[in-house]
């Protein structure tokens, strides 16, 4: 068997590879109107899990069987796989049956893989792939022992160990369901007489439905080589048909996300508490505190101190940045800036190096110049600040009239006063200054002082005065 292997590599004849993803049940125990292998596991849709898994694997063609919300699915994988359709949901075997067309031609070995089993990795795959073809089998089937198998096919061995068939648990009798080894849905099968042996099976169980595993027992009845590739982690293996699976394998692979980053060099302070999507970049020595939630495609880069009770999402941060008790989404953040506590940073904008934005401070699509400072109390909309602003407490920029959103400029080293109304479209010059509490209207030249407020005026002795009236009323009996 070695040899013959080592021949073909040595002739430069590889054996080609396809995976068949199954993707077409509505997931009626999810009771919901997303298809069920869009439902997302660490902020990637289920099925894309299973889709990189197949490519990493080494699958040169994947075609992916879509039905219930095909359209939403078909574009979740566009460019990634093949898709066909299954128009009826009439079970596994007919599914696997609808990439009949699209593999007419193809000679090798195939992966059938099913979309709810997010968690299985490349290795696994790789696995069962080079057993199945050690074994020279016609199929293979990855099983795993379980604890509690419930709801999952079992596995039927004979007296010898050899493996004569699937029963799904709806079907089987109760010495069967005391198997724990199942079926964890995942196959690799020789093309050849793959699709005629699809086409015999019957649906005659208990669902009405053309089942899959039905083929194990066929193939072992003709005495076509059946192998089973056993012992695969139940943590991998593990398929989602309802909400409670679904967060059990958001806390399985969001474990080994936090466990990858901190061998990387990320430090968790409390890893229980911190909640990673699966396409998140994390630098070396930055450290998380607990309760931090960072989604989508984040990037966040070396040294910098995140959390607690912080959310990025799909923002880049760059090198050394703080952020505390604040929310980041979608916006550019540069190396030692320091954010929050108290900071909502809403998508579309950009910090410079070295920017302070500090507490209760909104910015919605702001550019901010390097090492400029928004410290406390302000909203800043449709704003590009210069480089070294200092922007006082309470500042608004009142970027909205009703109907349109207006921009803001503020050039390099201008002041603005605590307190300060900026109504847009308007610009503040460079190194110009803006008097506490105005309301500017109009541009302010570089240079410039603004000031738009009423001139105090003090009515001296007004106070004891009062005072007198009060206590000639209160003597009345007024109140
Ligand atoms: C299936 C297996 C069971 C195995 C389990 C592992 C069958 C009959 N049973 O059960 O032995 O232990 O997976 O998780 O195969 N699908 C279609 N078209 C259909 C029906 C299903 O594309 O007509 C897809 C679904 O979208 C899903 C996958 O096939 O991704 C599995 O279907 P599901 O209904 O979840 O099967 P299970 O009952 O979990
Ligand atoms: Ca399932």
């Amino acid at each position: 068997m070695v040899e013959h292997v080592d021949f073909k590599e040595r002739q430069g004849w590889v054996m080609s590879l396809a995976a068949v993803i199954l993707a077409a049940g509505k997931g009626t125990r999810m009771k919901s109107d997303l298809p069920k292998v869009l439902h997302k596991v660490c902020g990637v849709p289920m099925v894309c899990h299973v889709l990189k898994a197949a490519r990493e694997s080494g699958a040169d063609r994947i075609v992916l069987v879509a039905g219930f919300g095909g359209e939403l699915v078909e574009r979740e994988v566009k460019g990634m796989a093949e898709v066909v359709f299954q128009h009826e949901q009439l079970g596994t075997a007919h599914a696997l049956l609808q990439a009949a067309r699209p593999l007419r031609d193809f000679n090798g070995d195939i992966l059938v893989l099913c979309g709810d089993t997010p968690l299985v990795s490349a290795d696994t795959l790789k696995r069962l792939v080079s057993a199945h073809r050690a074994g020279g089998a016609s199929a293979t089937v990855l099983t795993a022992v379980l604890e509690n198998p419930a709801g999952y096919g079992r596995v039927i061995r004979d007296g010898r160990g050899k493996v004569t068939g699937i029963v799904e648990q709806k079907d089987a009798a109760p010495e069967e369901l005391s198997i724990r080894e199942i079926n964890t849905g995942i196959y690799c099968f020789k093309s050849e007489g793959l699709f005629d042996a699809l086409a015999v099976l019957k649906p005659d169980n208990v669902q009405g439905e053309y089942y899959l595993p039905d083929i194990i027992g066929l193939y072992a009845g003709e005495g076509r080589t059946v192998a089973a590739v056993s012992g695969a982690d139940p943590g991998e293996i593990m398929g989602v048909n309802d909400r409670c699976q679904l967060a059990i394998a958001r806390e399985t692979l969001g474990r080994r996300v936090n466990r990858e980053l901190m061998l990387s060099g990320v430090t968790m302070v409390d890893p229980d508490t911190v909640y990673i999507d699966a396409g998140v970049t994390i630098g070396s020595d930055t450290v998380i505190y607990p309760n931090t939630i960072i989604q989508g495609d984040a990037v966040i880069g070396r040294g910098c101190t995140i959390g607690p009770f912080t959310q990025i999402i799909s923002a880049r941060l760059g090198d050394n940045v703080t952020v505390r008790q604040s929310v980041v989404e979608n916006s550019e953040i540069g190396s030692h800036c320091v954010i929050g506590p108290y900071s909502y940073i809403r998508p579309g904008c950009v910090l410079e190096d070295k920017v302070k934005v500090g507490d209760f401070v909104e910015l919605k699509k702001a550019t901010i110049g390097y090492g400029a400072k928004v410290p406390h109390l302000s909203y800043l909309g449709d704003a590009v600040l210069g480089r070294h602003v200092n922007v006082g407490a309470g500042t608004i920029t009142c970027n909205y009239d009703g109907e349109k959103k207006w921009t803001t400029v503020i050039g390099d080293n201008a002041f603005i006063g605590s307190n300060a109304n900026l109504v847009a479209p308007v610009r503040v010059g460079a190194g110009a200054v803006v008097g506490a509490g105005s309301t500017i209207t109009r541009d302010v030249p570089d240079g410039a002082l603004g000031v738009a407020r009423d001139r105090q005026k003090n009515i001296p002795g007004w106070s004891g005065r009062r005072k007198g009236r009060k206590g000639e009323s209160e003597a009345r009996g007024e109140k």
